[in-house]
Formats: structure tokens, sequence, C-alpha cells
């Protein structure tokens, strides 16, 4: 099979690289690179650590409203694909860069594959929630990571070649874990001690974008006595700077540049509790036993609200130091599949 992957903002490339690992065995890939996430930090250092092989086109897109962005994506995405002409395209989860590769192929009539299919926050002012939507209803093969991403597409009607296979993200934590604590010595470089800080990633357009959202988690923050870390997202970043904002006054803050992966599972094992919005950072949570706090007012991944494993708070403050002062002890379960996704996912495509 020649099959066109199409990738662009960090997490995509961390879902990508266990499945093209597997793809290379038997199939030809080429990786399409939108540009959507661009900074090294951002963007090569995970190519270069998960070797992930080099992009064969980058489309240098970077950032932009989400017309503007979407649309040149599908214009320079379309001319590859009507060169390239793959048996299939594959996307991951719900950023513009999905939705422009599959939209692309689904017009072109080639085989849209959605890997992290299924899933809903069932609130549409979200984009990822928009993007979802869109790809999951013009995908062929539609990989779920949960049963609830089963059911979710079940309500809409979507049936057909809908596999749960588990979660791509699990294959690559479980890949890489050893090697990161080999090789992280992000530890030592912040002096932080095991289970001695909490973890903060916080870059969702609903908090960053809202000046009253970001207010509240602030002062939340401000009030966690213990030792914070904060690898900011250049959104984050840049949002705040425009707010007028400035983290140095909360205290026990420490706020640095994105991390590559081993430095991130590093960073996620050794925490006391993670405090987040991300939707792969609260998996990878629930995959290291480390009890999480959600800044959202929803959640996709609902199974890891049991027992508390991750606390859905919004931004109220007083809900977020209540959820990070909470002792909890939950059972973790295997919910995401047992590690090999991308197998699976290959096997099921080769059928
Ligand atoms: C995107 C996804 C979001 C995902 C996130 C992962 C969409 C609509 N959103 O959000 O679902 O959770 O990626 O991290 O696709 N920027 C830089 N350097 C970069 C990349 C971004 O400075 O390398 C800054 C720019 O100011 C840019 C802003 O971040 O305007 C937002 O970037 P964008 O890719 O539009 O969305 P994300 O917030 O990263
Ligand atoms: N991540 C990383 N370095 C960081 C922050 C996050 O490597 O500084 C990884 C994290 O471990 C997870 C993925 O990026 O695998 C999550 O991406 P992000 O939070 O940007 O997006 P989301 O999952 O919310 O779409």
């Amino acid at each position: 099979m020649k099959i066109i992957t199409v990738i662009g903002a960090r997490p995509q490339f961390i879902k990508a690289a266990p499945v093209s690992r597997v793809l290379r065995e038997k199939h030809t890939e080429l990786i399409i690179h939108t540009g959507q996430h661009y900074d090294s930090n951002m963007s090569e250092i995970f190519f270069e650590e998960l070797n992930i092989p080099k992009p064969d086109y980058y489309l240098a897109v970077g950032s932009g409203h989400h017309g503007k962005q979407t649309g040149e994506m599908l214009a320079k995405i379309e001319e590859i694909v009507l060169e390239e002409n793959p048996d299939c395209l594959v996307v991951y989860g719900d950023t513009n860069s999905t939705l422009a590769g599959a939209l692309v192929a689904a017009k072109l009539h080639i085989p849209v594959i959605h890997i992290e299919a299924g899933l809903r926050s069932f609130n549409k002012k979200m984009p990822e929630e928009i993007n979802r939507i869109m790809t999951d209803h013009v995908s062929e093969f539609l990989f779920c990571p949960t049963n609830t991403a089963i059911e979710n597409l079940k309500n809409e009607n979507i049936t057909h070649n809908v596999f749960n296979i588990g979660d791509v993200m699990y294959d690559a934590v479980l890949y890489n874990k050893k090697l990161a604590s080999e090789k992280s010595n992000i530890l030592n470089e912040h002096s932080l001690e095991e289970k001695g800080y909490h973890l903060i990633t916080i870059h969702r357009a609903e908090n960053t974008d809202n000046l009253e959202n970001m207010q509240n988690i602030l002062e939340a923050f401000s009030k966690i006595d213990d030792v914070k870390v904060w690898p900011i997202h250049p959104r984050t970043k840049h949002k705040l700077e425009s707010y007028g904002i400035k983290l140095e006054e909360i205290p026990n803050l420490k706020v640095i540049d994105p991390v590559g992966y081993l430095d991130m599972l590093t960073l996620e094992a050794s925490a006391k509790k993670i405090i987040t919005d991300s939707g792969g950072v609260q998996k990878e949570a629930y995959f290291m036993k480390v009890p999480c706090v959600t800044v959202r007012e929803q959640t996709e991944w609902v199974e890891t609200l049991e027992e508390d494993a991750n606390i859905l708070v919004g931004t109220s403050v007083d809900k977020i130091l209540e959820a990070v002062s909470k002792d909890v002890n939950p059972m973790y379960r295997e919910i995401f599949g047992d590690g090999h996704a991308s197998e699976k996912i290959v096997e099921l495509l080769e059928k």
C-alpha cells in the first residue's frame, strides 16, 4: 500500500511515531507535515527523539486564523495527493491539520483513515470538536481508542469499519518510558524532586482566549504553595503577553519552554499531580498513574474520571484548589488497550 500521512501539530507527531514504525515494515508511507507547529521545540525535537522519518513534504503553513490556516493546507495537500495518488490517507486526532487532510482525501475519493476517532466533548465552541465531527463523517476507517468513542460514533450512525484498537499514545508511552528514564535529565536541570512538584500545561483556546478563565486559573496557581512546573505552550505565552499578565508574581512557579517528549514523560511520571487542559496529557497522567486535575468544562476522556483519577474542575478557583489538595487513590484500569494499537491498525488495514 502507498499511504500518505498528514500531521502538523505536536500531539500528532507523538501519535504518528508508533504507527509509522509498524506501517513502514511492509508499506510505503509519505509524510506531509503541514507546518501548523514549526518552532523546533514544538516540532523538530519530536522527529529526532521519536525517530520519525523526515517529512517528504513540508508545507510551512504556520499560524493564522482557522480559515486561512486550514484553507492553505487544503490547497497544498490537494496538489500533493493528486500527484502521489495514494491508496489511503491517514490523519490523527482533531487539529486543523487533521481536518484539512481528511477533507482533501474524501473529495478525491481516497479512503480516509482516522486514528483517534469518535471522541466528543459535545461542545461545538471548541475548534477540536468541529474538526473531529467533520473528520469522522468523511472517514472510511475509524480507529477508536475507547468504547465510549465507538458509542459516540454509533449515536451519529457511523458503524461501518469502526474499530476499538486502543490508544496509540499508550503505545508511544510504553515504547519510550524506559528511554525517558535513561536519557532525561530534566529533574536535575530544574532542581525538581521526585513527587515534589505539580506539573502544569494549559493551552486550549477555551482557556487562553478567555481572560476571565486565565485570571481564575492563575489565581488558583498563586494559591497552591507547592512547587509547580509549567512548560508553557507558545499560544499561552503569547496570549499572556497580550493581556500584560506576568507569571513571575506567582510563588513557587517555574515556567519553562516546551520540552521534548522524553523530558515530558519524565516530568509527568515524577509529578505529585498534573494540572492540565491538554487531551494527551490527561491520558498520559492516567497511563503513569499520576492524579490529574483537568481545567476544562468537558473532557472527551470520560473514562479517566472514574474514582477521581482525573477530576474535571472547569476554571473555578475553589474547585481547582479543592481537587489539587484532594487525596485520591484510584484503581487504574487498562481502558486504553494493551499498548499494541499500532499493530492492530496496520493488520486491519491490510485485510
Ligand atoms: C493546536 C490544535 C489543538 C491542539 C494543539 C496541540 C487546532 C485548531 N488546535 O492548537 O487542538 O491541542 O495544537 O498543541 O488545530 N505557535 C508558535 N509556534 C508554534 C506553534 C504555534 O508560536 O510552533 C503559537 C502562534 O502564536 C499560534 C498559536 O501558537 O498563533 C496557536 O497555534 P495553532 O497551531 O493555531 O493552535 P494551537 O493552540 O497550537
Ligand atoms: N508534550 C511535550 N512537551 C510539552 C508539552 C506536551 O512533549 O512541553 C506532549 C505530551 O506529553 C503529549 C502531547 O505533547 O504527548 C500533548 O500535546 P498537547 O498538550 O500540545 O495537545 P493536545 O493533546 O491537548 O491536543
